[in-house]
């Protein structure tokens, strides 16, 4: 199994199958309130526990900012991470930034160490910034992030549901992954929700899961309990036997297939097997 970088937030790590995939961009897209900051900074200080070298840009937050509005969820020691440089805050003024490969990137690029997570809170003000032409740049962007470290991106869901604007469909196209946060309801047992839209490269939980935000934890995702834990790994010979088939009368490179299928770990793997057998025989 590939290493994965841990979110940093419980439950999310089920859902993603491990983790981010090391040097992707990943979104959190959602409106206004649903945990984006929350989220962001769960992810830093569990870098910083690991060890990783921790830098939050953002067009709204200086370290003022920041150290008040962690401090509230019951993250006080953040700054202390500050004053001993394991997380470099940057605020950036959005006007300024018309360019993606400016100031920017030359603070990312004099920050980054071996392993570094990146977050910027959020996107939207830098791409809604940037003009047509420019556009093109977001991808050569997210590549220069890659390259940098593993990126989490926040960006901002328009109220009115709209995902046809650029500031939106840009990062998802681009991206890597994309977790899609929801306040579904008012005053619901649980109202607030969460689901994969998509994960590059990787294995993801289906469907919505509930999420609550709570003082000193943050966000906590629930519900993956229903998430099967323990990988089941699927003997192709037995599933080969139990159908009346033999190796012989399948296609070689179908078999291939097959048997990466059943060494996944892919939950429904066996029946997902045992269907595409019913239909090469
Ligand atoms: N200590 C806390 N206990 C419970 N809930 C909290 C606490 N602190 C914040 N929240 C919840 O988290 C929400 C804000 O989370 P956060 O700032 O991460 O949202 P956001 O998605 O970044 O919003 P924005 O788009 O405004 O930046 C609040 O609306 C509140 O519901
Ligand atoms: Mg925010």
């Amino acid at each position: 199994m590939m290493e994965r970088i841990k979110t940093g937030v419980i439950g999310l790590d089920d859902v993603l199958g491990g983790g981010f995939i090391p040097n992707s961009v990943n979104v959190l897209l959602g409106s206004a309130g649903v945990g984006k900051t929350i989220i962001s900074f769960q992810y830093l200080l569990k870098g910083i526990e690991e060890g990783d070298k921790c830098i939050f840009i953002s067009f709204d937050m200086g370290e003022h900012e920041v150290i008040k509005h962690t401090k509230a969820i019951g993250w006080g020691e953040i700054a202390d991470y500050i004053s001993e440089g394991k997380l470099s805050i940057n605020k950036f003024y959005a006007e300024n930034v018309s360019y993606v490969n400016n100031d920017l990137l030359n603070i990312l690029t004099g920050e980054s160490e071996l392993n570094t997570r990146i977050v910027i809170d959020s996107f939207t003000p830098m791409i809604s910034s940037l003009n047509m032409e420019s556009r093109n740049d977001v991808n050569w962007f997210f590549n220069k992030l890659r390259e940098l470290g593993t990126t989490l991106l926040t960006v901002e869901e328009p109220m009115n549901g709209d995902f046809g604007d650029a500031s939106v469909t840009l990062p998802i196209f681009l991206s890597d992954t994309v977790i899609h946060l929801k306040n579904i309801g008012y005053g619901e047992a649980f109202s607030r929700g969460l689901r994969v839209i998509k994960h590059r490269g990787s294995w993801h939980a289906e469907g919505v899961f509930p999420y609550r935000i709570l003082d000193g934890i943050g966000v906590l995702v629930e519900g993956t309990d229903l998430i099967e834990e323990e990988k089941e790994v699927v003997d192709l010979e037995e599933v080969l036997q139990e159908m009346n088939m033999k190796r012989e009368d399948i296609p070689e490179s179908l078999i291939r297939r097959l048997e990466k299928l059943a060494e996944s770990g892919n939950p429904g793997a066996r029946d997902a097997i045992m269907e595409i057998l019913k239909k090469v025989s």
